[in-house]
């Protein structure tokens, strides 16, 4: 199985256009197995979206050593997808066109691979434009396909770019709080399926989440950084067998474990204030 990731003493340091620098991560080690589903948890600002894009190959950090599958990582690769935290979709294609810009833009050689290597040019165009649809379909944009980006709402949006992401067929999947924008049933449906294509695909799932419910329900491990610079402050590894219930008790004590934590964190401050 593909898709590994390694991270050994990654740390980066922003400059402000003011000067003032920001020390966002610090001395990540961390190893992703390939195929494993890993979030990350922790204070706004303490580097997350930083340490995606650092995978991603669109941030170089300042020290340390980034590989997938043992190879460095020196730039964007279409192995590597990225669902960005604020759904950039193209404003000048519609949905259907933002869907299939991922899977369209890449070697017919890489495209034929994904079906076993036994497809020709013309059957792969064919086998695009039908899993652009099923996408569609997925994410529930039927009806919207001509649509753009402007005419949507946030959460169709976020769905959109969920589903231009994931149909590339990544062997590393960068999701940056893809459900962030949408109303709790949505976000469960969409949870769900993200499991059942994670499942059904092998690929690496690395998340970012405010959301405690969706790290324990989602996740093989949680990853909690330390408030900036952002240091691994504990990784839980989330035992609990799939489809997991959230009403479980076991659920319930991980969800408490990780809050307890994140409150050390930072989240969750004591008032400077007393009524
Ligand atoms: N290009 C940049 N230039 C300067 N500072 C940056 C840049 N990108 C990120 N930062 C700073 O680095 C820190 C970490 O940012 P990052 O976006 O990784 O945080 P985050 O954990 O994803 O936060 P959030 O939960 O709010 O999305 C922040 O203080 C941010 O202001
Ligand atoms: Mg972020």
């Amino acid at each position: 199985m593909v898709g590994g990731v390694t991270l050994r003493g990654v740390s980066k340091t922003f400059k402000r256009e003011s000067s003032e620098l920001v020390h966002a991560l610090d001395n990540i080690n961390l190893d992703i197995a390939p195929g494993e589903f890993v979030t990350f948890i922790g204070a706004s600002g303490c580097g997350k979206s930083t340490l995606l894009r650092i995978i991603a190959g669109l941030t170089e950090p300042d020290s340390g050593d980034v590989r997938t599958d043992d190879e460095p990582v020196t730039g964007p690769s279409p192995d590597r997808g990225f669902a960005f935290q604020d759904h950039t979709l193209f404003p000048w294609l519609n949905v259907r066109q933002n869907i299939a810009f991922g899977l369209k833009n890449q070697p017919t050689e890489r495209l034929a691979t994904l079906r076993g290597g036994k497809l020709t040019p013309k059957e792969v165009k064919a086998q695009i434009t039908s899993d652009v649809e099923d996408w569609i379909e997925l994410v529930g944009l039927k009806g919207f396909e001509k649509v753009f980006p402007h005419e949507l709402s946030g959460g169709m949006c976020q769905r959109a770019s969920l589903a231009r992401a994931l149909a590339a067929h990544p062997k590393v999947m960068m999701l940056d709080e893809p459900l962030g924008a949408l109303d709790a049933f949505t976000r469960m449906n969409i949870q769900d399926e993200i499991l059942r294509i994670w499942q059904a695909r092998e690929t690496t799932m690395i998340m970012v989440t405010h959301d405690v419910d969706e790290a324990v329900y989602m996740s093989d491990r949680v990853v909690v950084l330390s408030a900036r610079p952002g240091r691994i402050q504990e990784i839980i590894p989330i035992t609990l067998a799939r489809p997991r219930a959230r009403s479980d008790g076991d659920f319930s004590l991980l969800r408490a474990k990780i809050l307890d934590i994140l409150q050390f964190g930072g989240i969750r401050q004591t008032p400077d204030y007393y009524l």
